[in-house]
Parts: structure tokens; C-alpha cells; sequence
């Protein structure tokens, strides 16, 4: 019984590493677009967490795999256009990249 619980808490610290993993690959690709990343936690240690994307690179290769990852935009940006406004489209909004 110990050793099955010992084997599941050993697991759960896994997942809690593999997604801590998938977080800070992802913050750093992002990073290296050239896009300007704003992690907000209230967190002393995810904090310290999100800052560890300063002191490695992806390689190409890897880099290469992610970007071909289907993306889509969280966020539109309907609020932002208005027909009064100077943006009247969402197309002018993103510069047709979207
Ligand atoms: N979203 C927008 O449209 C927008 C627009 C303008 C400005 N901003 C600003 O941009 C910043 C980020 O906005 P957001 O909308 O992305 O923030 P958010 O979703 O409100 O907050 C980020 C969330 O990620 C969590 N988090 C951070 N680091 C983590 C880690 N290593 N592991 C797990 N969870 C983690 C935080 O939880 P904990 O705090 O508990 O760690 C928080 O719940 C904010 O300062 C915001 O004011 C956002």
C-alpha cells in the first residue's frame, strides 16, 4: 500500500514537471518570434518559474516543430473596431494576417 502511494505521488510530481516542461518550451518559443511576452503571477515561485526561459535556446528543429502547430487568435479583436472609429475592420486591424 505505501509503495502504491509513494509510486502515485512519484507520478503526480511527473505530470506536475511535465507541464511545467510544456509551460516554460512554450513561453521561450514565443519569445524567440520576437513577440513580447507578459507572464503575470502572483507567485514567488511561478514568478521564478517563468523567468527560466532566459538561459537556453530552442534548436531549429524544435523551434521548426512548434511553428507548425496550428494556431489560432484567443482574442479577435471585434471590441476594437467601430465603423466611427479609425480601425473600421478586422482585416485592417491586423493588417490582413488574419
Ligand atoms: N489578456 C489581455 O487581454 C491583457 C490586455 C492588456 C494587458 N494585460 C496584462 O498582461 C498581463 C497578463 O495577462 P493575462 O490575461 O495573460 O493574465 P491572466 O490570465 O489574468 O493571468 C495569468 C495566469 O497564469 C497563471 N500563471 C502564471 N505563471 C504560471 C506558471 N508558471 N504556472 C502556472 N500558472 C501560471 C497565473 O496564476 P498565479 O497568479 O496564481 O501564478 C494567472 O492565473 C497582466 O498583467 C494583464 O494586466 C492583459
Amino acid at each position: 500500500m505505501v509503495t502504491e502511494v509513494s509510486k502515485l505521488l512519484e507520478l503526480q510530481r511527473l505530470k506536475q514537471k511535465l507541464k511545467l516542461v510544456i509551460l516554460i518550451v512554450c513561453l521561450r518559443w514565443a519569445y524567440e518570434q520576437g513577440v513580447c511576452v507578459v507572464v503575470k503571477s502572483f507567485n514567488n515561485g511561478r514568478m521564478k518559474e517563468n523567468l527560466e526561459i532566459f538561459n537556453w535556446t530552442l534548436s531549429e528543429e524544435e523551434s521548426r516543430m512548434i511553428s507548425e502547430i496550428p494556431q489560432s487568435r484567443g482574442c479577435r479583436g471585434e471590441d476594437y473596431i467601430s465603423e466611427k472609429g479609425p480601425i473600421k475592420t478586422i482585416e485592417e486591424l491586423w493588417d490582413g494576417e488574419i
